[in-house]
């Protein structure tokens, strides 16, 4: 899929592994064959998004299986919508679990296109390490370097966007699947944290611009017994840093059993 230049916005083409403009801006593609298109100005820190530890606790996490049935949802909701040649973007896709698995199950149904973007360079490079099949690229998902309305199709599972960017980047009457935290999520974590656990609130559903396709909730209980993998929940979530280290002892010792509680909604551009 092709990006245009975060620096002029001219369409990038792509020869020996450098992405370059007609205003000669250069992208190189890194060893493991992502490009980094997030200019140094767009950064507001020296490593923004999720950090190297972060992502690879979440990748044993994932790769274990515990979110499968959500992956599996996202795929069996994608393949309904998607068409020949389609152009798809995973926005804030991680270290690549659901893109990947995405990717596998519509290829067995049509040929797309899958991009993974990431604002994280240490997720984008472990992403496009194992999942080569893939294009990846480190940019933000307040400003992506996709031509105005060239995708079909958008996945945002748990990451931070902008409305009116997604709005030019998407296709008319394309795609939005997002899933977001419900109500009961993690429920039984916050119990240890906060003496007075708050549910988390139901995010708008409808987005201005958009159709509200479908709206499903999918909810089951964790359950986990490895110390190991149980550690690695709790630091790809944002309770690692309020549990204390005895709480976080105990889970691991005597086992973790939690609520998921997943909202999914898809959303269609107007035309
Ligand atoms: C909770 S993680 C979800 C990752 C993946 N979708 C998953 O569910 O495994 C949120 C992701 O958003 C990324 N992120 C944070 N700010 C971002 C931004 N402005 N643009 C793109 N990605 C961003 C983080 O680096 C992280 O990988
Ligand atoms: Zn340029």
């Amino acid at each position: 899929m092709a990006y245009i230049c975060p620096l002029c916005r001219q369409l990038l083409q792509l020869t020996d592994k450098t992405w370059r403009c007609s205003n000669n801006h250069c992208f190189d593609c890194a060893k493991e064959g992502y490009v980094n298109l997030l200019p140094v100005q767009n950064k507001n820190s020296k490593d923004p998004g999720d950090n190297q530890q972060m992502m690879l606790a979440r990748r044993q996490f994932l790769e274990a299986g515990f979110y499968q049935p959500l992956s599996e949802k996202v795929n069996q909701i994608a393949c309904g919508l998607i068409k020949q040649n389609c152009q798809i973007l995973d926005i804030g896709c991680g270290e690549g679990y659901y893109s990947n698995r995405l990717f596998e199950a519509l290829n067995q149904q049509v040929e797309a296109q899958l991009v993974g973007l990431d604002i994280s360079k240490s997720a984008i490079k472990y992403a496009a390490k194992k999942y080569k099949q893939l294009q990846f690229c480190v940019a933000s998902a307040y400003d992506m370097p996709f031509e105005d309305h060239s995708i079909d199709l958008m996945l945002r599972i748990y990451a931070p966007s902008k409305l009116d960017e997604i709005k030019r980047v998407l296709k008319k009457e394309g795609y939005l699947i997002t899933v977001s935290p419900a109500p009961k999520h993690h429920y039984a974590i916050k119990e240890l944290i906060y003496e007075q656990p708050r549910l988390h609130p139901v995010s708008e559903a409808e987005l201005d611009g958009f159709k509200l396709v479908e709206q499903q909730q999918l909810s089951w209980q964790l359950e986990m017994t490895d110390a190991a993998m149980i550690g690695h929940f709790l630091e790809m979530t944002p309770y690692a840093w309020k549990l204390t280290s005895d709480q976080k002892q105990q889970l691991m010792q005597n086992g973790l059993s939690c609520e998921l509680d997943f909202q999914i909604e898809i959303h269609q551009l107007l035309s």
